[in-house]
């Protein structure tokens, strides 16, 4: 067992730790005794993770003396609705959970979104520990709190905030991950990386992310991701500011996503959403000289998308509906170079030049 790393987040809500490690799934229950307390614990996980996981999780969980009940849906985006919340409330109800009682979010972000959502509603709010099981949630959407549903209308449209208590990063879990949901949570690596500077985005393109699952390697990697995020979110907990750069290559990627009709994963549409960005950018003048070249050279390497071929109408006919929409201005990441990126609110003509210069295939 490689050693295990703990990041502390501080937010204005809540303060709690991320750990990062082999085996750490082992020490939930003990974890969540010694910073959350209560009797009783609902897992909440899919029908893929529940098989693999829930057991373990469970039994950790009856060994620090919680009562200990799981709750799983349908794995997939189409679960992140109205009915399966409905159906973890009355599930949580069910086992008798009161306000001091924890939630255990065992899965990907689907799951993450699912349990958080349903732990900040029920009782006005009872503790939630994220365990994600999936690289993209390990890198981003277990810490910082945001949590959804998809409305019919769209993505992510309904939600709350509520930061989890604690963080288990169990990187074992990554090894029955597809070869293809690994690659495609990449995509939010490499956006990280562009945050963060040259050095990340010079190691990803030597040694891509998906390169080696060896404990000791990812331990490294999602630490080194967890403590970005988590520079972001502890400044600016609401996505006032400086959390609305974590959206880079987003406006762009999520058309992409929404235009292949989800068939195209998060990651890839995101990677895709980035190069674009950057390749637009540049030839806007707004951004350093080669900053593309990097860009796609880091998703390249990890087998992503560089560009996409879906049609500038219909890009702008699913970013205008962007969440980030203002009444007529878009709100869009700018990366002026590596580990330097401003957001600017662009008007709909100018998201169209964007699209027209940065879109198609580099
Ligand atoms: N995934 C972006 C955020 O958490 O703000």
């Amino acid at each position: 067992m490689s050693d295990a790393v703990s990041i502390a987040v501080d937010t204005p809500s809540r303060s709690y730790q991320v750990t990062v490690g082999s085996g750490v799934l082992g020490r939930l229950g003990r974890l969540a005794r010694a910073t959350c307390g209560g009797q009783r614990a609902c897992v909440v996980s899919d029908s893929n993770v529940a098989p693999l996981y829930a057991e373990a999780a469970l039994g950790s969980l009856r060994a620090a003396g919680y009562e200990a009940g799981l709750l799983t849906f349908p794995a997939g985006e189409a679960s992140k609705n109205v009915r399966t919340l409905s159906a973890l409330l009355e599930g949580i109800a069910g086992l008798g959970l009161t306000r001091d009682d924890v939630v255990v979010a065992l899965g990907g972000g689907v799951t993450g979104d699912m349990a958080g959502l349903a732990a900040a509603l029920y009782l006005r709010g009872c503790q939630v520990v994220q365990v994600p099981t999936s690289l993209l949630a390990m890198v981003d959407s277990s810490v910082g709190g945001k949590t959804a549903i998809d409305l019919e209308a769209g993505k992510n449209l309904a939600g709350a905030f509520l930061q989890p208590s604690l963080v288990l990063a169990d990187v074992d879990c990554l090894k029955s991950l597809s070869a293809g949901l690994l690659r495609d949570s990449c995509g939010e690596v490499v956006k990280h990386a562009v945050l963060d500077g040259p050095q990340m985005l010079r190691d990803l393109t030597e040694h891509p992310a998906n390169e080696s699952l060896e404990p000791g390697r990812m331990t490294a990697l999602v630490a080194r991701n967890v403590r970005i995020k988590r520079d972001v979110v502890a400044d600016d907990e609401r996505e006032r500011g400086l959390r609305q750069t974590l959206n880079l290559g987003h406006t762009i990627g999520h058309a992409i996503e929404a235009a292949s009709g989800f068939a195209l994963g998060h990651g890839s549409s995101v990677a895709a959403g980035l190069c674009c960005m950057a390749r637009a950018c540049e030839r806007k003048g707004w951004s350093e000289q080669g900053l593309a070249a990097l860009v796609e050279g880091a998703v390249r390497a990890h087998g992503l998308p560089t560009g996409t071929d879906v049609p500038t109408d219909d890009l702008m006919r699913f970013a205008a509906h962007d969440k980030k929409r203002h009444a007529d201005s878009v709100n869009v990441v700018v990366p002026l170079a590596p580990g330097k990126v401003e957001v600017r609110a662009v008007g709909l003509d100018g998201l169209r030049e964007l699209i027209e210069l940065g879109c198609g295939r580099d």
